[in-house]
């Protein structure tokens, strides 16, 4: 299944429990919105999903790999295929856009793997730039290319418009969409409602350690608004 499962899974650091028998399923085919509070383990489950970080205790699936029990080799395997982009944009200074894309998987078509990965994410013509000449929203994108030229199922997006302007945080959403588009998924640690209505299909909502919602974005959303009026059944 083109999923991260993740089953009775216990994370703590410390005294501090941040999970406690988490069991989710995260789709990564269209576009998965992962919300709740700050602080409340929305990074931790990215981290445990691409084994950075391992469980105490539970079970964690990627596209079907155990990642709770895969060698180190397999993982970075598997991080090609579902890579985790953390908050800001993480790019050179001193290369271009297309150099700093092409990092990623050197080799003689680096060049040709780059270009098409800029084109991708909208950038054709920006391949010379240096990240210090363009807005912010533009590097973010080219943070995205540096992680398709690794053709990805999926991407891990943690937070990636926070911070940003309205004007980039338009440019990287429509990005995420036009990905969708082109039939690469993205799973999107997010607190803005507005581009979860805009993009999401799936919401899977991190609460107390716990599963509060996962299904449809519809009925999240449906949900959020009743809570608005104070009308959410206890
Ligand atoms: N490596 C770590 N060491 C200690 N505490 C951590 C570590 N990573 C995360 N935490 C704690 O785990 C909790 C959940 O963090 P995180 O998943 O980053 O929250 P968020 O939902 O905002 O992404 C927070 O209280 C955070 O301080
Ligand atoms: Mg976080």
């Amino acid at each position: 299944m083109t999923s991260v499962r993740l089953l009775d899974v216990h994370k703590r650091f410390g005294d501090h429990v941040v999970l406690r028998g988490f069991t989710a399923e995260l789709p990564l085919h269209g576009v998965t919105y992962v919300v709740g509070k700050s602080g409340g383990g929305k990074s931790v489950v990215c981290r445990l999903a691409v084994g950075l970080l391992k469980p105490e205790r539970g079970e964690i699936f990627v596209l079907e790999e155990p990642v709770h029990t895969l060698p180190e080799r397999a993982l970075s395997r598997l991080r090609a295929r579902v890579p985790y982009l953390v908050q800001g944009p993480a790019l050179l200074d001193w290369l271009s856009l297309e150099r700093n894309v092409a990092l990623a998987k050197p080799g003689p078509d680096e060049r040709a793997r780059a270009r098409s990965a800029l084109k991708r994410v909208g950038l054709s013509g920006l391949e010379e730039r240096l990240p210090p000449e363009v807005g912010p929203g533009i590097k973010k994108r080219a943070a995205i290319a540096r992680a398709l030229v690794l053709e990805p199922t999926c991407l891990i997006l943690d937070e990636p418009t926070t911070g940003l302007d309205r004007d980039a945080k338009a440019q990287v959403n429509e990005t995420i969409a036009e990905l969708k588009r082109q039939g690469t998924g993205a799973l999107v640690v997010s607190h803005d409602y507005a581009s979860l209505e805009q993009l999401a299909d799936h919401v899977v909502e991190v609460k107390d350690g716990l599963v509060g919602y996962q299904g449809a974005a519809a009925g999240f959303l449906a949900l959020a608004r009743q809570d608005d009026f104070g009308e959410r059944p206890v």
